[in-house]
């Protein structure tokens, strides 16, 4: 669906689905001269990072293999609280791979702080991650994010994988999610 297929639902289109792979193209030149010479294990979580998984492993040119991680990350209302669980673990072992997490979107950064630390617990060559957006919450947490595709604003934003309760995931674009929506 598009923008224009939400109508209402969308306050705005915050980054057009052209915006979008523009960034990624350009995430992908540098993630590939960062690893050039050695494999690369993709490892997306679910379920927001699909499109993003979907783009970035395409544009890339260094051999990657892909595996996907599903976790819950607990806590009062929307925001989480660090405390994570597990509900779909990667299938993959990790020890010597270069590991890069890839990420729709970072707010607090607790969970991404809390996967970084497991995946790096088990004996990989590296972790690094990739997210396409970032919010400003996500600067009060120590977590090193080595390839971020946009800074946004403290708006909730749906589409190009990203939900509201489920839906917009298949939103081209990104946008703001009206008010009225979830009101
Ligand atoms: P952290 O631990 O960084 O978790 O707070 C990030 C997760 O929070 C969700 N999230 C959003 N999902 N639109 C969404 O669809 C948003 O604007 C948004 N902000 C945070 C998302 O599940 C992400 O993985
Ligand atoms: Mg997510």
């Amino acid at each position: 669906m598009d923008a224009r297929d939400a109508g209402q639902d969308l306050e705005r289109v915050l980054l057009t689905e052209d915006q979008v792979h523009t960034r990624l193209r350009e995430m992908a030149a540098q993630i590939d001269a960062h690893y050039a010479g050695s494999d690369v294990l993709l490892v997306g979580v679910l379920k927001g990072a699909v499109m993003v998984m979907a783009d970035l492993a395409r544009a890339l040119t260094v051999p990657v293999t892909m595996d996907w991680m599903a976790v819950s990350s607990y806590g009062s209302g929307t925001k989480s609280s660090g405390v994570v669980r597990i509900l779909k673990d990667l299938d993959t072992d990790l020890t010597g791979k270069n590991v890069l997490i890839v990420e729709d979107i970072i707010d607090s950064g607790l969970t991404l702080s809390w996967l970084s630390a497991n995946l790096g617990s088990r004996g990989p060559a590296s972790v690094k991650i990739a997210t396409l957006l970032r919010k400003p919450t996500a600067a009060k947490v120590d977590v090193a994010v080595e390839w971020v595709g946009f800074d946004i604003g403290e708006e909730f934003v749906v589409g190009y994988g990203l939900d509201y309760a489920e839906r917009y995931r298949n939103l081209r674009d990104i946008g703001v999610l009206a008010q009225h929506v979830y009101a």
